[in-house]
């Protein structure tokens, strides 16, 4: 279904080798020096959001060759694929298609010979009638009053997304409507968000996929017993827990009533289904309307993503780029850093997109990889980072491309912080591409000794993409834009994006273990140091 190209086999791939070399003695300093249209050359505006590439160690020459891999290792017949609805989820049989639920347009999208637009639509209007009545009031609790707490039982996929979103668009909350994310199995989590809050007027979204994730189901089960233990009736579940899953008999033996569950499919892979039900609380604490505005500025890059030639095409320039440095430069992690408070889990959102789909060392044939493949993913918002880590990405030993994200526009009316925001994005990206010369120091009359001490290579490269403001439109354009770096990647890595199968195992040994924590039965199949630390559980709890 996929192509199953090994990207070291390409032609392409002993040039970008040598073309690494080449480069690898020069400076992005000198390059600006000479080229006064760098910036011009190296930028595009895709959907009314800049990209500016151009302080990355890159050439046009860069881009030609890893065009040349790109389109060697299949990636215009990937793009096709996917968005046709094709299988290319092959270890599970599924077709990969978030990108409908955000789909506006007229045509049909194919799954199995069925058109799944009149059902995706159906569920948006089931989403919509559904948040409207929670936000006015319509919708009552069992004591007759209205919602004012919202809490999303669910983890990974089912909660990352929806909570990101929630804090990145708080400007757009309502008012009277909070939302809270509850995913950790330790108990700190649900019963430090719940402590104040009133059952009568809360009402708990369980949102699981699979309705069997060990996390989401104790959170879920213990929610239920604090709802009855503080004057909610067995009767009365059904007006305060929903579940968003696509398991309806496991939602029905909660206990949850089936008109008031969010179906969904198959081919919304866990990390990608923000655009899907998963976002119902975002309906409910946003506005649906507000949740369909983000929807649709994903759909505008979509359509972007699927349109635009390689040279002018932002995902796909970002996942050239990030190739470029992790398989040539043997960079190992990449930095997400908003210069907005609001996104401060946009790195963490991210990071599973990007690690879960990406961190495979098995190829599409099932061989084993000789090439890296999804790097590690982190970051924190700006400022707070540059007082935190930026002195290692300015003069550590590693080199850590880094994307700065940022707004011309605040929104809060408070221009005296926004400016000071933003002219220490441009500086620090500024200051990591120029770095300071040892003869700069010498013409400020630095002290000797100091000067190695005060000497910044320079030459770390930034991406930065800046928008007019942050708009949930805007975000969603974004939470895309990352979305296809990410598919791109993972094709040109000949990897199989879309599952997880590294995750399943630490998951069914905490299944064997967990029976062994309240019993004293012997360890004897476990290595000597899960035995020990078992025995030092039982001897302490
Ligand atoms: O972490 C593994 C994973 O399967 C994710 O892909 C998914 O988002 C998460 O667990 C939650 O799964 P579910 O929605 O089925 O509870």
């Amino acid at each position: 279904m996929l192509p199953r190209t090994n990207p070291t086999q390409t032609n392409v791939w002993q040039q970008l080798k040598d073309h690494q070399s080449e480069l690898s003695t020069q400076h992005m300093r000198d390059w600006f020096l000479n080229d006064s249209i760098r910036f011009k050359e190296f930028s595009l505006e895709a959907e009314g959001i800049l990209f500016d590439f151009s302080k990355n160690i890159i050439t046009k020459k860069t881009l030609k060759l890893l065009k040349e891999l790109f389109d060697e290792c299949g990636l215009p017949e990937a793009i096709k694929a996917q968005f046709e609805g094709k299988k290319i989820n092959e270890t599970e049989g599924r077709a990969v298609l978030h990108t409908a639920l955000r789909n506006f347009d007229a045509q049909p999208i194919i799954v199995d010979r069925v058109d799944v637009m009149p059902e995706v639509q159906a569920l948006r209007d089931k989403m919509k009638s559904f948040s409207k009545r929670i936000i006015s009031g319509e919708w009552k609790g069992y004591s007759d009053k209205k919602i004012s707490d919202i809490v999303n039982i669910g983890i990974g996929g089912s909660s990352l997304g929806p909570s990101m979103v929630y804090d990145a668009l708080s400007p757009y909350q309502i008012n009277h409507i909070a939302c809270h994310f509850v995913s950790n199995v330790d108990a700190a989590h649900l019963f430090e968000k719940i402590k104040n809050l009133n059952p009568e007027t809360t009402l708990f979204i369980i949102a699981s996929k699979t309705f069997t994730t060990q996390e989401t189901m104790t959170n879920a089960n213990s929610a239920k017993v604090w709802f009855l233990q503080n004057g909610g009736k067995q009767s009365d579940v059904s007006k305060h827990f929903v579940a968003v899953s696509t398991n309806q008999t496991a939602v029905e033996d909660f206990g949850i009533d089936i008109e008031n569950m969010f179906g969904f499919w198959d081919w919304v892979g866990g990390r990608y289904s923000l655009w899907s039900p998963i976002g119902l609380s975002l309906c409910c604490g946003l506005g649906y309307e507000n949740f369909e505005a983000l929807l649709k500025g994903a759909f505008e890059m979509d359509k972007h993503f699927t349109t635009a030639s390689f040279h002018e095409n932002a995902p796909v320039l970002m996942a050239a780029i990030g190739i470029w440095y992790t398989n040539f430069w043997n960079s190992e992690s990449e930095a997400i850093i908003p210069y907005n408070q609001n996104m401060h889990r946009f790195a963490a959102y991210f990071q599973q997109g990007n690690m879960e789909s990406n961190g495979k060392s098995v190829d599409r044939n099932g061989k084993k990889i000789d090439y890296q493949t999804g790097p590690i993913i982190w970051g924190q918002p700006g400022t707070n980072g540059q007082h935190a880590f930026f002195q290692l990405i300015h003069q550590g030993t590693r080199l850590i491309p880094c994307d700065f994200i940022g707004f011309a526009q605040s929104n809060y009316d408070k221009p005296d912080h926004h400016q000071k925001l933003m002219s220490n994005f441009f500086a620090q990206t500024e200051a990591l591409m120029k770095g300071k010369t040892k003869g700069e120091l010498e013409s400020e009359n630095v002290a000797e000794n100091l000067i190695p001490f005060k000497v910044f290579d320079g030459n770390k490269p930034t991406t930065s993409i800046v928008a007019p403001k942050l708009t949930p439109e805007s975000l969603g354009k974004l939470i895309a834009c990352y979305e296809h770096k990410i598919f791109t990647q993972g094709v040109i890595w000949n990897i199989f994006s879309f599952d997880q199968w590294g995750v399943e195992l630490g998951k069914s040994l905490a299944k064997s273990i967990l029976p062994k924590l309240k019993d004293e039965s012997p360890l004897t199949i476990h290595d000597s140091s899960t035995a020990g630390l078992i025995n030092y559980f039982r001897n302490n709890q």
